[in-house]
């Protein structure tokens, strides 16, 4: 039988939270296991006992009970928050209030909602729902970015009459609407089940000497948005990351390699093991052919002589022929005919099923940066843009695109 999917309710003090034992209602009448968590005022909006009664299930809102007892918990390690956010695959905020979003957005963990969403690892979508004042406030406006940088998806506001008299975006998206973004980011997140994919990421570090090396400024932040958005996929996610770069949000195997041939060495061993690869790491073309043993002497002139290193990303379809592949290509200064036509090239030699070419001569692309712009050409022949965003959103976009 397949398993019930469990869905957290987040309901927060505005306005249209009375509209929550309705969305409730639809997403057990659609199959969920519905529990709901209030902010503290909450209850000012919306009757305690409809949401109880729509979903089942005793209302959460308070992190401390009267009776709260930390020998208890102690002993039987249950903490109701943290097993809540273990248990679901999906939190839905809605209405999201200004307040309550600008707490996500800063990783505020003061009470049972936000302490929840901090602590669980399945999607979050939100649904703001403000004056619209509010909403066009620059300070909720950094919020949203922030918050779609983490990687929380938001729906909505709609535009329309609200309910303090004013007209404007800021309404709730319609209720209908909510269950159906439930459903699809339910089924979204189950899609990769039971498939093992390997992203690798950030910069090799070719040694000069015991204290040089020469590098590249990749920070990985592509690379772990991409094992992000497929671990929220469902998929189980292994990363070859550079020893410097970013970390993984979530818990998820990993390797570190330091000089291209470490990570040639672990993607020789392992690549059999996958069923897709994304290959974002950022390898460097050439090496020092020798290492100096100690520290060079700063003071005398030195020359380098540079070997090109074997193409890591060329190997990989000659290793695990049936993997499908994805790899990243850094350009600069390209327009993005020049980037496609490199991109089909590198779709050639690598065998790749896409490759994800990005301009790194742009201040906001690239390496390093919060966001990025991909040229995608598929093994199809097709070529699509993915327009310049925040790395999750650009991650987004490019896994369901191409898984
Ligand atoms: C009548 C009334 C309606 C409100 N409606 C909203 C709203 O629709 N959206 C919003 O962001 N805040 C609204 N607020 C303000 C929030 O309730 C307030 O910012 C509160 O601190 C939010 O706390 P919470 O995020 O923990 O629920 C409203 C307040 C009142 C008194």
């Amino acid at each position: 039988m397949k398993k019930q999917p469990r869905v957290i309710v987040g309901v927060t003090s505005g306005i249209a939270a009375f509209k929550t034992v309705e969305l409730v209602r639809r997403l057990k009448r659609a199959g969920m296991a519905v529990r709901v968590i209030v902010s503290p005022y909450t209850f000012k909006m919306v009757a305690g006992e409809d949401l109880a009664k729509a979903s089942g299930h005793k209302v959460y809102g308070k992190l401390f009970e009267a009776n709260f007892d930390y020998k208890k918990v102690l002993k039987t390690r249950v903490v109701d928050h943290i097993k809540l956010a273990d248990e679901a695959d999906l939190i839905v905020v809605v209405p999201a209030t200004a307040n309550t979003m600008a707490k996500l957005a800063y990783g505020l963990a003061d009470n049972f909602l936000t302490t929840t969403v901090l602590a669980a690892t399945c999607p979050v979508l939100v649904c703001p729902s403000m004056n619209v004042n509010m909403w066009q406030h620059p300070a909720v406006k950094n919020n949203v970015k922030r918050l779609k940088d983490l990687g929380y998806l938001i729906l909505g506001p709609a535009e329309g009459r609200l309910a303090c008299g004013w007209q404007g975006k800021g309404r709730l998206e319609n209720i209908v609407a909510v269950v159906k973004e439930v459903d699809r980011l339910l089924n979204a997140s189950q899609r990769l089940k039971g498939k093992k994919v390997l992203v690798t990421y950030g910069a090799t570090r070719e040694p000069i000497d015991r204290v040089r090396a020469i590098t590249n400024p990749s920070s990985g932040k592509m690379g772990a948005a991409v094992a992000e958005t497929l671990y929220r996929r469902g998929a189980e996610v292994s990363v070859f990351r550079a020893e410097n770069a970013v970390e993984p949000r979530y818990r998820m195997k990993q390797a570190t390699f330091v000089e291209a041939r470490d990570l040639d060495r672990l993607i020789s061993r392992e690549i059999t093991k996958f069923d897709i690869c994304f290959q974002v790491a950022a390898v460097g073309d050439f090496m020092p052919k020798t290492t100096y043993p100690g520290k060079l002497d700063s003071a005398k002139p030195l020359k380098l002589t540079l070997t090109p290193g074997q193409k890591i990303v060329t190997k990989i379809k000659r290793l695990a022929p049936k993997i499908k592949l994805i790899a990243f290509k850094a350009e600069y200064g390209l327009n993005p005919r020049e980037m496609a036509a490199v991109g089909k090239v590198k779709l050639k030699q690598t065998r790749a099923y896409a490759v994800a070419v990005n301009d790194v001569s742009r201040p906001d692309r690239g390496f390093g940066t919060e966001t990025n712009e991909l040229v995608v050409v598929l093994k199809s022949g097709k070529i699509k843009k993915i327009p310049l965003a925040g790395k999750n959103e650009v991650a987004e976009k490019l896994v369901d695109m191409v898984l």
